[in-house]
């Protein structure tokens, strides 16, 4: 299952990630906000990241202006690993390095084509499961 979840400047690009879960049947559950009225980042991100610690293989997407307070309050959570992606690449290897559990996104940073496939590259990638990564994941976790 993905978490999906934005404040106002997140609030369009959500809108065309979850029109495109629902092209493809990709099953979500959508956690707001659900429109551009001013709202507080921290308050989503921390209903998603919640949701992604009480639920073993659940992965979230969060999405505010830059992607970059967004990603700040999602790594306060402990169990967390928020990764601010705006190319594949990182997405792909933030899955495979980090085994990130919440793909951040500044909805006025990327357009939604991009944003797209960055979505994509994120929710099918899995953790790499090398031992070196491992142990790393294991450190910040201690
Ligand atoms: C809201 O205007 C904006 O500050 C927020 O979406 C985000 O970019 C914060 O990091």
């Amino acid at each position: 299952m993905i978490a999906i979840g934005c404040d106002h400047g997140g609030y369009a690009l959500k809108q065309e990630i979850i029109k495109e879960f629902d092209v493809k049947g990709i099953s979500f559950i959508d956690f707001g906000t659900h429109d551009e009225e001013a709202v507080d980042y921290p308050d989503y991100a921390k209903q998603v990241c919640q949701y992604i610690l009480e639920h073993e293989k659940a992965q979230g997407i969060l999405i505010c202006g830059t992607g970059i307070g967004i990603s700040i309050a999602a790594n306060r959570h402990v169990g967390i690993r928020a990764a601010l992606c705006h190319d594949c690449f990182s997405a792909e290897a933030t899955k495979l390095h980090n085994d990130a559990n919440v793909l951040c996104l500044g909805g006025r940073v990327v357009g939604p084509g991009l944003a797209l496939k960055i979505v994509d590259t994120f929710i099918h990638t899995d953790f790499s499961n090398e031992e070196r990564h491992k142990k790393r994941v294991e450190k910040i976790e201690n």
